[in-house]
């Protein structure tokens, strides 16, 4: 990768890069076409990030099939490199030898992190890595994991990183669920109900359209809307600041909210959410 991220210096040819963890589907798709909109030269990286998931998490059973992958890459077109390192190339030593790791505690504290300690330190000190072997110009990643987009954009910012940090909305399937690996783990009655998931925070959408002000009402509908579906168990249903994350109590005309869900069906656990700019009364 070094040696083909100097030839590209050489030649001047742009750089884009999109981190991937594998088992690629529609979304990441998306991510590579605005890639190859955004560089002469695009990278796709397929690594299992060991130190973004806790114990009790599905690094074993997450899925991994790097020639379906390459496949799926072939007949996409216009990816020209594809960067699988192995564990041993990005943590020397295993993870107890990392001395040096990049977080935002209070970022961190949010939403998905609130729930998951230790992922989003796992999740930037990766992409840290992979921008610092890949010196892309621009990286691309997706919406549907706003908190981990909003971390590494301000990651790229406060660390004066020389990369542009590009966010692509969500993909859905046609009846709104955003597309995940994980999706595929799902039975057939639990991906009946999933579609609760984009209803939730579409519901958020509407609500704070027509005029609802109070963060905890918006809160309270979207988990209403979410418990109606039986096979949901609910891990949180939060409006927050877009750009902060922090908690909204009012919600004040032109801010930027963000109304983001979590839940699990069984052990799987999906996410999804929607910014919103909070409209001045008409
Ligand atoms: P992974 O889950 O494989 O996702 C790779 C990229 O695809 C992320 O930027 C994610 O937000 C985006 N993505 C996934 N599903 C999407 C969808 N339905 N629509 C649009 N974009 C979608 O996210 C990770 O891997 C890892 O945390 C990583 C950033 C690679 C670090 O290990």
């Amino acid at each position: 990768m070094r040696a083909r991220v100097d030839e590209l210096r050489a030649t001047g040819r742009s750089h884009a890069l999109v981190p991937t963890m594998g088992a690629l589907h529609a979304g990441h798709c998306a991510l590579i076409r605005r890639a190859r909109r955004e560089a002469g030269h695009v990278t796709v990286s397929v690594f299992v990030n060991p130190t973004q998931f806790g114990p009790g998490e599905d690094y074993l059973r997450y899925p991994r099939d790097l020639d379906a992958d390459r496949q799926l890459l072939e007949g996409l077109g216009g990816v020209n490199v594809i960067f699988a390192p192995d564990v041993n190339e990005l943590y020397p030593g295993g993870r107890e030898a990392q001395r040096v790791w990049v977080d935002s505690p209070g970022m961190s504290a949010a939403l998905c992190g609130r729930h998951r300690p230790g992922h989003f330190r796992g999740v930037l000190t990766v992409v840290a890595k992979l921008l610092a072997i890949c010196e892309p110009q621009s990286a691309v990643f997706g919406l549907k994991d706003i908190q981990q987009y909003c971390m590494i954009r301000r990651m790229a910012q406060d660390l004066a990183l020389p990369t542009r940090i590009i966010g692509i909305e969500t993909v859905r399937e046609q009846d709104g669920l955003a597309i995940s690996s994980r999706n595929t783990f799902l039975t057939e009655d639990q991906r009946a109900q999933a579609p609760a998931l984009s209803r939730a925070v579409w519901l958020a959408r509407e609500l704070i359209e027509s005029g609802e002000r109070s963060a905890a009402a918006v809160e309270e509908a979207m988990e209403q809307a979410l418990i109606k579906a039986p096979l949901v168990e609910l891990q949180y249903a939060e409006v927050v600041g877009a750009e902060t994350l922090e908690p909204v109590a009012g919600l004040e005309p032109g801010e930027k909210v963000l109304a983001a869900v979590a839940v699990f069906f069984d052990r799987i656990r999906l996410i999804d959410n929607e910014i919103v700019q909070v409209p001045h009364v008409c």
